[in-house]
């Protein structure tokens, strides 16, 4: 890994899967990593791993995205404990399932404080410190669903629609700082992230019970079907090793090719082959 950025990362949701992974990964490069968990301490020192081949390291420090405090609390502990932060990986993130119907204003807000908002958050703290330092990276972890809308996944597509268009816009906001932001858009994944699923309070005595269930296995197939993470930090890795980061990256060669034949069809043709999967 070159170090392009700087060798300080800050990865959200860092305790399962995509986050964990891409903390390994990286910690094993070199990288000082700075990973988070709503259970974590601050107080725990010996959680600091150093790997027994390099300077790199996992620290896992205690965040809740939904919280400005909390954000607040550990961005000022990565950035008094080593003067800068050099990438920032917004990878926290879960899942709601249920028809639009049958999802409440509560529940759909809850998506998006998580999913969409928590991103933000991590944004509005971490920006200051990476405009002052002249540069810095950002990876938003999307996910294919911010770009093929996925039936009774409503919430969760619409809520990585969110961050993929906030992703674009930023992109641009920032390049006169010298800040490179980027997105990785993972497929049906291995991790912790099926079992996470919440579901709509609303769903079980459902008029779309039938096609919700039928839809929700059938993810939940090819999720657990799935590769293991180290697809999702093979593009992250690739992103953290190009000074001009693409703005977006699929993982996995078969969503790869979907997502670039998404340009030469018509919307129905999509929308034919998604209802056909889900
Ligand atoms: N797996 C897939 O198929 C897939 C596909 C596309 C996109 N993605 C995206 O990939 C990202 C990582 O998911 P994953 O698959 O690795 O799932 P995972 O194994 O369930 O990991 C999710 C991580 O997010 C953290 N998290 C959840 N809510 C949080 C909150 N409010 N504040 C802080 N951290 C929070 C969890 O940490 P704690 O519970 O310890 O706090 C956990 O470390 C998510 O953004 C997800 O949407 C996943």
């Amino acid at each position: 890994m070159k170090k392009i950025y700087g060798d300080v990362v800050l990865i959200t949701g860092a305790s399962s899967g995509i986050g964990k992974a891409t903390a390994e990964f990286l910690a094993k490069h070199g990288y000082k990593v700075y990973g988070t968990s709503r259970k974590a301490y601050f107080e725990t020192e010996e959680q600091v791993a150093a790997t027994s081949d390099s300077s790199g390291f996992i620290k896992m420090i205690p965040l809740d995205v939904c919280s400005d405090d909390s954000v607040k609390k550990a961005v000022s502990y990565v950035y008094e404990k080593e003067g800068h932060i050099d990438i920032l990986i917004n990878n926290a993130g879960f899942g709601i399932a249920g028809s639009v119907e049958d999802t409440s204003p509560e529940e759909a807000f809850a998506q998006f404080n998580t999913n969409f908002f928590g991103t933000h958050r991590m944004l509005r703290a971490v920006l200051p410190i990476m405009r002052k330092q002249g540069k810095g990276l950002i990876i938003n972890v999307s996910s294919v669903a911010g770009v093929f809308p996925i039936p009774f996944q409503s919430m969760y597509s619409a809520s990585k629609y969110a961050v993929e268009s906030m992703t674009e816009a930023l992109r641009m906001e920032l390049k006169p700082f010298g800040i490179k932001v980027s997105m990785v858009e993972p497929g049906d994944t291995r991790t912790g992230f099926t079992d996470q699923r919440l579901y709509a309070k609303d769903a079980q005595n459902s008029v779309y019970k039938k096609y919700f269930t039928k839809s929700v296995t059938s993810m939940e197939k090819s999720e657990r079907n799935g590769p293991g993470p180290h697809v999702v930090v093979k593009e992250i890795a690739r992103i953290i090793n190009s000074k001009n980061p693409p703005i977006r990256v699929t993982s996995g060669f078969s969503y790869k090719l979907f997502v670039f034949l998404k340009r030469f069809f018509p919307p129905r043709f999509i929308q034919f082959v998604i209802s056909k999967m889900y």
